[in-house]
Order: structure tokens, then C-alpha cells, then sequence
């Protein structure tokens, strides 16, 4: 991949993505809400920062500009910037909100302004959407997470079903713990679901170079954990086990016994 875009890049999954992707030879835009961290990557990468807010449409439209102006184009587009908040039915409306547009309509934004310089040629191209194992499950703890992973998980695969015979490849990365300080922060919180994930927790890194590997393919789910797989087949498969399994769970956190 020569020219790649990575949003939340400046912390993370995101920075260890660029700092991947650079080290192989790619150009490549580290866009953070935070400009310190994205300069700080870009500046130890080679990389160009562009700050800004992947949940606003116009910091996203600038982006792909400048990514046009600076770069002439995008290869891999790796839509990877996520919040997650701590929740339930009772969470405010302003943060289910935030949450909704940080993790499923960045994903929006990013294809409303990229599709129309994508489809005019043949040429490959890759789309890769941070989601989450939570995506695939649930997360106990969150009801904010889990749904809007769901969605962004639901946008991915419309996508793909959509757009894949016209040379886009979009690819759903879908994790479960990975040591950042999204974990790191959930773990502080006192939350048994972050403290459960921190056990098998893979560093950044790693799951950068199950991307790279991913990347040689076009497999749509990516999951660094491969135990996702037979957790998903035995939800689709028998819904009230899963469920059921899934409740006795949250027992023993509720216990203490977690
Ligand atoms: N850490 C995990 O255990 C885990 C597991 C599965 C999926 N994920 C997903 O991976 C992605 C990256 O998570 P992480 O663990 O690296 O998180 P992190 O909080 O460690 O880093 C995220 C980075 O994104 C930036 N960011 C946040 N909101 C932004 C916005 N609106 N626009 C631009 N940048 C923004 C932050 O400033 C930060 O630098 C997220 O989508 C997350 O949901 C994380």
C-alpha cells in the first residue's frame, strides 16, 4: 500500500497501524483529534499530521483532500478512530450521541467523501474499518459500545456487499482486548469487562501485523483473536446459549467473582 490514511493515529491501534505501514514504505497521514499526538507520530514516522475530529464531516472532507493535494490519492483508507464509554440504558442522550457519530458515522463521512474519487477508476483500493469483537458480540458494561459497534460492523458489510466487483475491498478489523489506553482507562474505572479483556490482551503492534498479513488478502474479517470466530458461529448458531452464557457472565461480575 503506497498511500494510506489512518484516523486516530495518534495513540493506539491507530499509531501502531501508521508506524507499520511507514516502515514498509507507504506515505501515510496520521490524523488524531489531538494535533500534539498526531504531529508527535507523524514527525517519528516521516508521516503528515492533519489533525481533526473524524466524527465531523468537514474535518473528514479535509482530510481527503489534502490526502489528494499532498499524496494524489488513497490506496488504504483505515478508518480506525473509536470511543468507548462506559453505559447502560441510563447514559445521557448527548453521549450516546457522541458515541454514535465517533463510531459509525466517521465511517459515513469518510465513504460520502471517498467513493466519488474511488469508483471513477478500476484501480484497487482498500477501506479498512476499525470495529471491534464487540461488534460481533456484546460488550457487558456498554450498551453505547456494543450498539454502535454493531452498527458500524452492519455499515462495513453493506459496504462491502455493495462496492466489492467495482475494485473496493473493505475489511472489518475486529479485536478483542488490545493494550492502549482504551483498555488502560477501563481497567482504572474498576470495569470487570476491561480487567477480563486486559488477560488476553495483545500489544498494538501485533495487531498491526495481523493487518499487514490481512491486507495480502481480502478475508472481511480481520480478528487478531482467533477464538471470535467460534464465539460468533456459536452466537448465530444457538442465540439463547450465547445469551445465556453471556448473562451468567455478568452474575459474577455483578458477584465479585470475576
Ligand atoms: N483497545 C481495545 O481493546 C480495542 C478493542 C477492539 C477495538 N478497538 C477499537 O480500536 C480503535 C482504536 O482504539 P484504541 O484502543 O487504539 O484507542 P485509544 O483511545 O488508545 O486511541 C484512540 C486514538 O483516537 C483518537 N480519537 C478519539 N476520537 C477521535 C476522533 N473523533 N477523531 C480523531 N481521532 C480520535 C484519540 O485521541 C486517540 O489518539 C477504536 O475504534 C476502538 O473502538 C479497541
Amino acid at each position: 500500500m503506497k498511500r494510506v490514511v489512518v484516523t486516530g493515529a495518534g495513540g493506539g491501534i491507530g499509531a501502531a497501524l501508521a508506524r507499520r505501514f511507514a516502515s514498509e514504505g507507504a506515505e501515510v497521514i496520521v490524523n488524531d483529534l489531538d494535533p500534539a499526538a498526531a504531529e508527535a507520530v507523524a514527525s517519528d514516522i516521516g508521516g503528515l499530521p492533519v489533525p481533526g475530529d473524524a466524527a465531523n464531516e468537514d474535518d473528514t472532507r479535509r482530510l481527503i483532500d489534502t490526502a489528494w493535494a499532498e499524496l494524489g490519492g488513497i490506496d488504504l483508507f483505515c478508518a480506525n478512530a473509536g470511543v468507548l464509554t462506559a453505559g447502560d440504558e441510563s447514559t445521557p442522550d448527548d453521549v450516546w450521541t457522541r458515541d454514535w457519530n465517533v463510531n459509525v458515522m466517521s465511517h459515513v463521512y469518510v465513504t460520502r467523501a471517498l467513493l466519488p474519487r474511488w469508483l471513477q477508476d478500476d484501480q484497487p483500493k482498500r477501506l479498512l474499518m476499525t470495529v471491534s469483537a464487540a461488534g460481533l458480540l456484546t460488550l457487558l458494561g456498554s450498551a453505547p459500545y456494543a450498539v454502535t459497534k454493531h452498527a458500524a460492523l452492519a455499515y462495513a458489510e453493506w459496504l462491502r456487499a455493495t462496492y466489492h466487483h467495482r475494485g473496493i475491498t473493505v475489511q472489518a478489523l475486529c479485536p478483542q482486548g488490545v493494550r492502549t489506553d482504551m483498555l488502560t482507562r477501563g481497567s482504572e474505572r474498576g470495569s470487570a469487562s476491561a480487567a477480563l479483556l486486559a488477560e488476553s490482551a495483545l500489544e498494538p503492534d501485533v495487531v498491526a501485523a495481523k493487518v499487514g498479513e490481512a491486507l495480502l488478502g481480502d478475508s472481511f474479517l480481520i480478528l487478531p483473536h482467533p477464538e471470535v470466530a467460534e464465539f460468533y458461529r456459536l452466537r448465530a448458531g444457538d442465540p439463547d446459549r450465547w445469551l445465556g452464557g453471556m448473562n451468567k457472565m455478568q452474575r459474577a461480575f455483578e458477584s465479585g467473582a470475576r
